[in-house]
C-alpha cells in the first residue's frame, strides 16, 4: 500500500515566541514495508511545553519531536498485530515506520524506550494515555510524592495548577490528605480547580500571589510544586521569588518540575537570589525529569488508572481536532490557552 505521511517540520529554531513559518506541513511518500517493519498511524498526538526547548536542541530543518498514541495498520513483525496500540516518539507525523528488531536496545532520554506497548488504562479514554495515564500524569505522580515527600496535613501549593501536570498535582496531594493551593491564568482555570477539589485557587495574573497565600495558608507551605518558574510574573512580583522567600515553612521541599515561563525567553533567566532563604528555611529544592522513574512507570499509570476509575481523580483535556491544526494546539498551550492535558485528535 502506498502510504503519503504527513508531518510537521521546524524549519527555523523557534526564537522567543514561536512564529508560524518556523512550523510547517510536509509531506512524505512511504516505501513500502520491509522485513520486520511495523507501519503506524497516529490516533492521538501530545502537545507539551517541552517540546519548545527540546526542539531547539536540534538544528533545524528538522522533524518535530513528540510523542504519539499509535495504531499498527500494517506489520512485518509478529510481536506487532495490526490494531494494536503503542506509544511511540515517533514526531508530529500521521505515519511512521518503525523496525522494532533494528531498533532494539535503542533508548531515548533517561533509559525510556522509544515505543512502549500502550497501557492498561483501565477502560479510560486512549487519549488519557498521552496525559494522565501517561507522561504528565507519571510526572505529578513522582514530582509530589518522591520529590515534595507530602506528609498528612501538608500544604501543597501548585502553579500552572490547571494544566496536565498541575491539575493532577492538586488531586494527588488531596488523596494524601494535604492542603492544596493552586494558581493559573484565568478565572475559567480557577473555578475548575476548585471543582477538581483545590481547598484554594487564585489567578496569578489578577490577585497579589502573597496576599492570598497569606490567608490560604498562614501556617505556610510545606511542598512547592513549581511548573512554570524561573521568572514567572504574578501580581506583586516574581511569583517563585515571592513564595520561597516569604511563604515557605521550615523544612519545605520544593520541586522543580519545569520553567515554562522562561521558554520563549530570548535572555538567560536570573540567578540564585533564593540561598540565603533556603538556608535559613533549611529548604530541600530537587530538579527532576519524569523518566528517571522509568523503571516504575507502569506501576504509576496503574495507580493513577485506578484513582481515575474510583472517582478521586476528574480529568479535562482540551482536544485539538486535526492533525493540520496540530501547530495551533502547541501554540496555545505555550499562550496558556489550554485547560487541562492538550492533545490533539489526528
Ligand atoms: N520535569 C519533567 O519531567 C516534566 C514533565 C512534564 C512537564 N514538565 C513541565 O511542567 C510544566 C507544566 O507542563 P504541562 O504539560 O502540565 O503543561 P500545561 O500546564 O498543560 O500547559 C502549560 C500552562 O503553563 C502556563 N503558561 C504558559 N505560558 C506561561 C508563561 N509564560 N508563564 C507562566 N505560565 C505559563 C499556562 O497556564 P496558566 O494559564 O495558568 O498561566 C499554560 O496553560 C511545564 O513547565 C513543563 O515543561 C516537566
Amino acid at each position: 500500500m502506498v502510504v503519503v505521511a504527513k508531518k510537521w517540520v521546524l524549519k527555523k529554531n523557534f526564537i522567543g515566541e514561536p512564529k508560524d513559518d518556523d512550523l510547517v506541513l510536509e509531506e512524505e511518500q512511504l516505501p513500502a514495508l520491509k522485513d520486520g517493519d511495523v507501519l503506524f498511524e497516529a490516533l492521538w498526538l501530545s502537545v507539551d511545553p517541552y517540546m519548545r526547548p527540546y526542539s531547539n536542541n536540534l538544528k533545524a530543518p528538522v522533524d518535530m519531536i513528540g510523542q504519539q498514541l499509535a495504531r499498527v495498520v500494517e506489520s512485518k513483525d509478529g510481536r506487532y498485530p495490526i490494531g494494536s496500540r503503542y506509544l511511540g516518539d515517533f514526531g508530529w507525523r500521521t505515519h511512521t515506520i518503525f523496525n522494532p528488531k533494528a531498533m532494539e536496545g535503542v533508548k531515548g532520554t533517561y533509559g525510556k524506550d522509544l515505543v512502549i506497548p500502550c497501557p492498561d488504562l483501565a477502560g479510560n479514554p486512549e487519549s488519557y494515555s498521552l496525559g494522565c495515564l501517561g507522561m504528565p500524569g507519571a510526572t505529578a505522580y513522582f514530582g509530589l510524592l518522591k520529590v515534595c515527600d507530602p506528609k498528612p496535613g501538608d500544604t501543597v501549593l501548585v502553579n500552572a495548577a490547571a494544566g496536565a501536570v498541575g491539575s493532577m498535582v492538586g488531586q494527588i496531594a488531596k488523596i494524601k490528605g494535604c492542603k492544596t493551593i493552586g494558581y493559573a491564568g484565568t478565572e475559567q482555570k480557577v473555578k475548575w480547580l476548585k471543582e477538581i477539589g483545590y481547598d484554594f485557587a487564585f489567578n496569578y495574573k489578577t490577585e497579589d500571589v502573597s496576599a492570598t497565600l497569606s490567608k490560604a495558608a498562614p501556617e505556610g507551605i510545606n511542598c512547592y510544586f513549581d511548573n512554570a518558574s524561573s521568572e514567572h510574573e504574578g501580581v506583586g512580583g516574581d511569583f517563585s521569588n515571592t513564595v520561597i522567600t516569604k511563604h515557605m515553612s521550615i523544612g519545605g521541599r520544593i520541586a522543580i518540575c519545569g520553567a515554562i515561563s522562561s521558554y520563549n525567553a530570548t535572555a538567560p533567566p536570573m540567578g540564585p537570589e533564593l540561598y540565603g532563604t533556603m538556608i535559613f528555611k533549611q529548604l530541600k529544592m530537587q530538579g527532576f525529569i519524569v523518566y528517571q522513574y522509568y523503571s516504575e512507570y507502569h506501576a504509576a499509570v496503574k495507580e493513577l488508572a485506578q484513582w481515575i476509575k474510583e472517582g478521586k481523580i476528574q480529568v479535562c483535556e482540551d482536544v485539538t481536532d486535526g492533525f493540520a491544526n496540530m501547530r495551533s494546539g502547541f501554540y496555545g498551550l505555550l499562550k496558556g490557552k489550554n485547560t487541562g492535558k492538550a492533545v490533539i485528535k489526528a
